[in-house]
C-alpha cells in the first residue's frame, strides 16, 4: 500500500511551496546585509529547511542541531539533550532556528535559554508548524508556516516512529 494511502491531507504540497516561499521572501526582506545562519533542528526540520534556504536569496550559512527530550515518544518533558551540537560558533550572527513543530514549546524554550549563553546578534524561530492549543511556554515565533490544531501530525519531515518523514505533504494518520 502507499504510504500516502495511510494519511488525511492537512496541507498539500502545493499549499505548503507557497507558503514556504512567502516566509523566505519575509526573511530575506528582514536580513539584507546581516551574517545569517539557519539552524534546522534535526530531525524533523531536514525537509523545511532545505526548500526555505533554496527560496532565500542572501549568502547565509547553514548549521544543525540534535536535540532529543526525554520522556515519553509523543510529549516533550522539558528536559532536553543536545545529541549533535552546531559545528560553528554563533557569536555575533543573526541565528534563525528553523523547527519543524512548536508542540509545548519546551524544546524551543531551552534552546532559546542555550543559544542566549553562546552570544548571538539575535535569535529569531521561524517554525512551520505550531501547536498552539498545547503551548506551555509562551515561544515567539516569528516567521510562522501553519497552526494545526491537537492533532499528531507527519509528513514533509515529521515522523510517527521514524514513519512517515518522506511523505511530501502534511498529514493525519487516518483513523
Ligand atoms: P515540544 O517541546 O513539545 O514543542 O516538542 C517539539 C518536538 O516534538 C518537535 O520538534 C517534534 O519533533 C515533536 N512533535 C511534537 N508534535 C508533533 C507532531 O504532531 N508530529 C510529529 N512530531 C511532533
Amino acid at each position: 500500500m502507499k504510504l500516502a494511502t495511510e494519511l488525511d491531507v492537512l496541507f498539500s504540497e502545493q499549499q505548503i511551496a507557497e507558503r514556504v516561499a512567502n516566509l523566505a521572501k519575509e526573511i530575506e526582506a528582514d536580513h539584507q546585509g546581516k551574517e545569517l545562519v539557519l539552524v534546522g533542528v534535526l530531525k524533523g526540520a531536514f525537509v523545511f529547511i532545505s526548500d526555505l534556504a533554496r527560496k532565500i536569496d542572501l549568502p547565509l550559512a547553514v548549521d544543525f542541531i540534535g536535540l532529543s527530550s526525554y520522556g515519553e515518544a509523543t510529549e516533550s518533558s522539558g528536559v532536553v539533550k543536545i545529541t549533535s551540537d552546531l559545528t560553528r560558533p554563533i557569536e555575533g550572527k543573526h541565528v534563525l532556528v528553523v523547527e519543524d513543530i512548536v508542540d509545548t514549546g519546551l524544546t524551543m524554550r531551552y534552546l532559546l535559554d542555550n543559544f542566549a549563553t553562546r552570544h548571538p546578534a539575535s535569535v529569531k524561530i521561524c517554525a512551520l508548524l505550531s501547536k498552539p492549543s498545547r503551548a506551555r511556554a509562551r515561544i515567539p515565533i516569528r516567521y510562522l508556516g501553519f497552526e494545526v490544531p491537537d492533532r499528531f501530525v507527519v509528513g514533509y519531515g515529521l515522523d510517527a516512529g521514524e514513519k512517515f518523514r518522506n511523505v511530501p505533504f502534511i498529514g493525519v494518520v487516518k483513523e
